[in-house]
């Protein structure tokens, strides 16, 4: 998983793609590249780190030219190191790759090549791309140069397999860089006598709206402002260009001081978003007849990471307003288990990225079964929603921060406007119940813009509790996913050791880690099964836990007799609670991340899209 930025026009195209790889850090950062066509020569410099280091390699060698190809990486093949970092070039130094996926026959190609006399300078999969680029250079005819790259190209991209998008550039074809789109996100942006080729939209943003979406197996010919796309076939296609609302702004942090903080803020804008175009015919958006959603029988959510969690709550939605039963799969497993055939399966893959390869390789298994697919994604024109049936789109705009917060809000809110139309549709809930729900939902961004002020409460608890060893969450029924959410958002931004449960579940052995001073939160509004919380704080308590209560404003005075301290959340419907109970728990993280120093938006170990096994 790695991002991949080109620019050629006619500006020097150094800062353009220094400023897209910046933007594109989220996609990896352990090494970065980037490669100049200089006066006929490529100049390639390249630095282990973020992409500030190369920024100070580059200003040194300070590289000249206006066609230029740039990389971050995130390592799968070979050690993060400067040798492994792209570009990548062939032997004769006159052709540079940047690559996103892998090359899966990748040993298979090396080994021939090497025979044949190529000499490999890296451990990596995508180095054999140049070289084999190289070799049919040596075999195509052409009537000129940059005919002839593009025939070796097409050539390699024959011979090569895997999930892959790359970028090429050949000092003898200068002003043409060739893109391939093959399973892994590859777009293409056009401006005023330039052009962009990236792994995604905002690496350009800020100099053209301007995008096409590649289709698998096309290739991109970008030649300053005029952009080509060859489709699978090889013949030029009509490629329809759209133009993407997202401001630059938007894709930017502004003002608050990490992109996770400004996320979790446009929590209300991010609902209200989502749920405009869920005003309209919300069956008609999911491209699903009424006979079609009165036809199901069996939903199969499928998902990773942060989006699971969603589906998890989408289950408590599903069977409650559409009685229709619902398994909730991590996208991972889902692909090795047998999963028993049933007409009128619907599989619903939830996705902020689109691009998450165990969740497109989980619905591609629910395809070859013959299930309707679905997908709730929050990226226009990602692998995902190209797999799936239909899509409804979240609409919460670019997450940044690699952890995610208002995608997740948007994808439970988007699951519960699914159920509850899937209820009317099947007669499980009435016209009146119905407009009931309805009204509730469209009522969540306020709630929401209430919510997000808890900021300054959270913030002050952390300091008393930011240095303890492991945290503990827990909740029932549809607050349980949350739980499991506090738990993972904690993990991820500050490498505290935390755990979420059902909170019926710790005296079947969790309760055994809890010891005096362990943080213990509670997800307990005031709903059905507010009392039995009531019990788990008092089981806690006794073992001497810190025990935090979230709770709705008519919990509050009960709670406060079995807790340490109270954390009030604005009042919604039971069943939209949980979208309410997660901010204070994502204000957690991010609080005691900043008091720990850690990398907020960028996690050790982690990447924003998974885009590998
Ligand atoms: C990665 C990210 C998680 C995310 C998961 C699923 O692991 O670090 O934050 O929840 O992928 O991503 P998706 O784009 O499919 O929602």
């Amino acid at each position: 998983m790695c991002g991949i930025i080109g620019y050629v026009g006619k500006n020097n195209s150094v800062s353009y793609i220094i400023d897209g790889l910046k933007k594109l850090e989220y996609r990896g950062y352990d090494s970065a590249g980037i490669s100049i066509l200089q006066e006929g020569k490529l100049v390639t410099v390249r630095a282990v780190g973020k992409v500030a280091e190369l920024e100070r390699a580059a200003l040194q060698v300070n590289p000249v030219g206006t066609t230029g190809l740039g990389h971050t990486r995130w390592a799968t093949h070979g050690k993060p190191s400067e040798e492994n970092s792209h570009p990548h070039t062939d032997c004769s130094g006159e052709l540079v790759v940047v690559h996103n996926g892998i090359i899966e026959n990748y040993l298979t190609l090396r080994t021939q090549l090497e025979s044949l006399g190529h000499k490999f300078k890296s451990e990596t999969d995508t180095e054999v791309i140049a070289h084999l680029i190289e070799e049919n250079l040596k075999h195509v005819r052409a009537a000129n140069e940059e005919e002839k790259l593009i025939k070796a190209v097409q050539k390699t991209n024959k011979e090569i397999s895997g999930a892959f998008a790359y970028g090429v550039m050949w000092a003898h074809a200068p002003g043409l860089l060739v893109g391939v789109k093959n399973q892994s996100p590859l777009v293409v942006g056009i401006g005023k006598k330039e052009s962009f080729l990236a792994s995604d939209v905002p690496a350009f943003l800020q100099h053209t709206n301007k995008v096409i979406f590649l289709d698998e197996g096309e290739v991109a010919l970008l030649r300053g402002g005029q952009v080509t796309v060859l489709d699978k076939t090889g013949q030029v296609k009509k490629a329809k260009s759209v133009r993407i609302s997202w401001d630059q702004k938007t894709a930017e942090k502004g003002g608050y001081d990490h992109f996770m903080l400004k996320e979790i803020y446009e929590q209300p804008q991010a609902i209200e978003d989502t749920l405009r175009t869920a005003r309209a015919d919300f069956g008609k958006i999911l491209g699903l007849d009424t006979s079609t959603l009165r036809g199901l029988k069996d939903i199969h959510i499928i998902a990773c990471g942060t989006a699971y969690h969603a589906g998890l709550v989408g289950k408590y939605y599903i069977e409650q307003f559409a009685g229709i039963p619902v398994s909730v799969d991590l996208a991972s497993e889902y692909k090795y288990r047998t999963v028993p055939h049933m007409k009128g399966t619907l599989a619903i893959a939830i996705s902020q990225s689109g691009e998450t390869a165990d969740t497109i390789g989980a619905i591609k298994k629910a395809k070859s079964l013959g299930f309707r697919t679905l997908a709730i994604c929050n990226v226009l024109g990602s692998t995902l929603t190209r797999l799936c049936d239909s899509t409804f789109f979240t609409h919460c705009g670019p997450e940044i921060s690699v952890a995610s917060t208002k995608a997740f809000t948007s994808q439970i809110t988007s699951m519960y406007m699914l159920a509850i139309t899937l209820g009317l549709a099947n007669g499980n809930v009435s016209k009146a119940a119905f407009d009931k729900l309805h009204r509730e939902l469209m009522r969540l961004s306020k709630a929401m813009s209430e919510t997000v002020k808890l900021e300054y409460t959270v913030r002050h608890l952390t300091r008393k509790i930011y240095k303890a060893d492991r945290f503990i969450f827990l909740g029932r029924h549809v607050n349980f996913p949350i739980a499991l959410e506090g738990a993972l958002k904690l993990k991820e931004v500050s490498y505290r050791s935390a755990e979420g449960f059902a909170a019926g579940e710790i005296k079947h052995g969790p309760i055994s880690i809890i010891d005096k001073g362990t943080p213990v939160f509670m997800l307990m509004p005031h709903d059905s099964v507010f009392e039995k919380m009531l019990s788990a704080c008092q089981e806690c308590r006794a073992r001497g836990a810190f025990v935090v209560a979230i709770t709705t404003p008519d919990g509050v005075a009960q709670a406060k007799r079995v807790a340490d301290m109270i954390i009030p959340v604005p009042q919604a419907s039971e069943f939209l609670q949980p979208v309410l109970n997660v901010v204070p728990l994502q204000f957690l993280a991010y609080w005691i991340a900043k008091r720990l120093g850690c990398d907020i938006d960028q996690p050790r170990n982690l990447a924003k899209s998974v885009t590998v096994e």
